[in-house]
């Protein structure tokens, strides 16, 4: 039996203006509810977690386990490539991860440094903001799309925007069957196409392919899927969500045009202030797990707010302020213990160039469209934008 206490119920406008501001219905959350219990019809529990020593500690807990395997009819994920390191735990977890990691250390990153500058400096330059301009869908997405292309060794042809809606697609929760089945065929004919053209260990996909008798097919396939997806969806998100607040922070926006060095700190503040990745992924209980006065019961999924624990006025002063020069600045924006991010120091490095250079190759840039208007995307997990138009006049 999970537990029945009763509990308040979060006020009907929060719930509404969530999708586009989640801000004030976290902070009723932290407040009255930071252990609350959702019930689907299924019969199902989700516990959302809002407080940031408690999504801290519940990050690394072995109590919860990542395998939605153990969860009967659950389906985090596009059918058939599910079977990646996100959802899985040790010792397939350890193995996993152990064979993409060294694509992601901090030396081959740097070494990458000088292709992402080119390649944001050339979309850039093709853009006039005169006369309007998209920053998600004619610079964000490129640029980060075509950098986990090539760390992947995906040939040319495949990055294109309709790969790249393929793989988004699979995050909103609209999308069916028809779109699982034309990924799983697309990434099919992407290994097959590595397995005839051997790139040995110049890339990860090529590296991957050769490592064939440490993982599976399948394991293979959602590895891919994995890496294609958060290798670029998550920074598109850090740039839209990072600009945008910069560009309703005019004073910060100066300060870091004045000073391009306080992207340091500064990156960290757009990563902890509007966090690119607003709930932790799947986790459910394996035991029973007492918080706050509530029962979380094994069976019950939980729910981990990183965009919520950023904003922790207990953990950070004056939350809700954009402060370019916070310090310290203990974020969970890429997660932490055995799962942290492992394109946390590509996606500081990616974050950090393509800011700076949008603000200094673009020059003076305003917000084309009024807040109602602006559309994030429909993810549970994912906070960003559809589109960020941009204009100079
Ligand atoms: C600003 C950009 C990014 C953010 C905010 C972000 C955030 C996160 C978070 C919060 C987690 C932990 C999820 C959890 O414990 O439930 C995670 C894991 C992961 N991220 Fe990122 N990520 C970003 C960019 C990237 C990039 C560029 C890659 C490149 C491949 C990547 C690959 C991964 C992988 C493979 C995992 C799973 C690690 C594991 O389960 O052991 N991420 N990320």
């Amino acid at each position: 039996m999970t537990d029945v206490l009763v509990q308040a119920a979060p006020p009907a406008e929060l719930l509404a203006s969530r999708a586009s501001d989640p801000y004030p219905y976290f902070r009723w959350l932290r407040e009255h509810a930071p252990v609350f219990a959702e019930r689907k019809r299924d019969g199902r529990t989700i516990w959302h977690i809002s407080r940031h020593d408690d999504v801290r500690a519940l990050l690394g807990d072995e109590r919860l386990s990542k395998n939605p395997d153990t969860v009967p009819g659950y389906r985090p994920g596009p059918e058939g490539l599910n079977k990646h390191l996100v959802h899985a735990d040790p010792p397939e977890h350890t193995r996993l991860r152990r064979l993409v990691s060294t694509a992601f250390l901090p030396r081959r990153i740097a070494a990458l440094e000088p292709f992402v500058q080119h390649t944001a400096e050339d979309l850039l330059d093709r853009l006039d903001p005169d006369t309007g301009v998209d920053l998600i869908g004619e610079f964000a997405l490129p640029l980060t799309f075509t950098l986990i292309c090539t760390i992947l060794g995906v040939p040319e042809h495949l990055n294109t925007p309709t790969t790249r809606t393929m793989l988004t697609n699979t995050v909103v929760p609209t999308a069916g069957q028809r779109t699982d089945a034309r990924l799983r065929t697309f990434l099919t004919e992407l290994i097959a196409h590595k397995r005839h053209h051997p790139t040995g260990e110049l890339d990860l996909l090529g590296a991957l392919v050769g490592a064939r008798e440490q993982l599976t097919e399948e394991e293979l396939l959602g590895t891919a899927y994995l890496l294609l997806l958060v290798g670029h969806d998550t920074t598109v998100n850090l740039i839209g969500n990072g600009l945008l607040a910069l560009l309703r922070h005019p004073d910060q926006l100066q300060a870091l045009r004045a000073d391009p060095a306080l992207i340091g700190t500064g990156l960290e503040e757009l990563l902890r202030y509007d966090s690119p990745v607003r709930d932790a992924t799947f986790r459910v209980a394996t035991e029973p797990i007492r918080l706050h006065g509530r029962l979380i019961q094994p069976g019950d999924i939980v729910s981990l707010l990183i965009g919520s624990a950023n904003r922790d006025p207990s953990h950070f002063p004056d939350p809700d302020r954009l402060d370019l020069t916070r310090n310290p600045n203990d974020h969970l924006a890429f997660g932490r213990g055995p799962h942290f991010c492992i394109g946390a120091a590509l996606s500081r490095m990616e974050g950090a160039l393509a800011v700076n250079l949008v603000l200094h190759r673009l020059g003076e840039i305003r917000l084309a469209a009024p807040d109602h208007e602006l559309r994030w995307r429909p993810s549970r997990v994912m906070r960003g934008l559809e589109s960020l138009p941009v204009t100079s006049r």
